[in-house]
């Protein structure tokens, strides 16, 4: 944690019981992880969003792909759910990688574990992109089986679209070198504004991603929902304070994504702005609130 709102959605829709495992800036905590599949067999499997996570921006390293890869698990169905979704969207000239789970997987004796999926959403057109999964040959035997009873094929007009504008890697290199060009003077934009009004003062810290599209903004504890609705009082929109973590319930209160991909540099500084004043804000009604306490006591 934190983590993407859609899969939790998805997990609490199936009514499939979540534990959330904490992020550490290179991968999930893989003790906690090791620790509660080992023990469980209750436990089918774990969500990773392995590279600039929505929302922290974390890059699993290879030691953290290993020990997934590696790890032993009380259920021998256990499943990995691989969404490299922000594979080729780079903030920097860097183009990181990221150590191949397939692989891991199949050299670790466990080549049914891992299901990698990814899509073109955010590489061509949202609502109209590609759809992409890889996987060992008996879970792609198994998905094909429930895809042909979904769909009688696939939009192949779309698949030339997409092999026309991209042609191979190197394709998708250029267009996203483009989007970058795009983006990351709206990344700069957050960061420059966090900093003059936040650095120094104690009571926010904020991701600085090399990829993907939010940052991840920690706040004073119990105070992202005051935060989020200072914000929308002046006219900001925010992603709902809670939404990062599994059934809505961030337990400090702190996390607040943000998301500024949409909105022109001009609209992001100023909506910022707002953000990091509302931060403040907030953070002062707590301190108050506190001395407050004190005094009475
Ligand atoms: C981690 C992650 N996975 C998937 C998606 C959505 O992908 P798609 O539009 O292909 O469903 C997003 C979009 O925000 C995302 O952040």
């Amino acid at each position: 944690m934190p983590g993407y709102d859609r899969h939790f959605a998805i997990c609490e829709g199936l009514g499939i019981r979540m534990i959330p495992v904490a992020l550490t800036g290179a991968g999930p905590d893989m003790a906690a992880v090791e620790r509660l599949v080992g023990d469980d067999p209750t436990i089918k499997g774990i969500w990773c969003v392995p590279k600039y996570s929505n929302p922290s921006g974390e890059i699993y390293a290879p030691e953290a792909v290993r020990r997934l890869a590696a790890m032993p698990t009380a259920a021998p169905d256990f499943r990995i759910f691989w969404d490299n979704a922000y594979a080729v969207h780079h903030l920097t000239e860097t183009r990181h990688g990221l150590a191949n789970l397939l692989e891991a997987c199949a050299r670790h004796g466990h080549a049914d574990r891992a299901l990698v999926f990814a899509s073109t959403s955010k590489i061509t057109f949202a609502g109209a992109g590609l759809a992409l999964m890889a996987a060992s040959p008996a879970n792609l035997a198994w998905f094909e089986r429930h895809l042909s009873r979904r769909t009688i094929g696939p939009d192949k007009l779309n698949q030339l679209r997409h092999v026309k504008l991209l042609q191979d890697a190197a394709g998708i290199d250029q267009l996203m070198d483009r989007h970058r060009r795009l983006l990351a003077p709206k990344f700069r934009a957050v960061d420059d504004v966090l900093t003059r009004h936040l650095e120094g003062c104690g009571v926010a810290s904020w991701s600085k991603p090399a990829g993907g599209y939010f940052v991840s903004l920690d706040v004073a504890t119990g105070s992202a929902k005051r935060v989020v609705a200072l914000a929308a009082d002046a006219g900001i929109a925010l992603v709902p304070a809670g939404r990062t973590f599994p059934y809505g319930d961030d337990p400090r209160d702190a996390n607040i994504r943000l998301a500024p991909s949409f909105p022109s540099v001009g609209e992001v500084a100023e909506a910022v702005e707002g953000v990091a004043l509302a931060v403040l804000l907030a953070a002062s009604e707590a301190l108050l609130r506190s001395h407050n306490q004190e005094a009475v006591a």
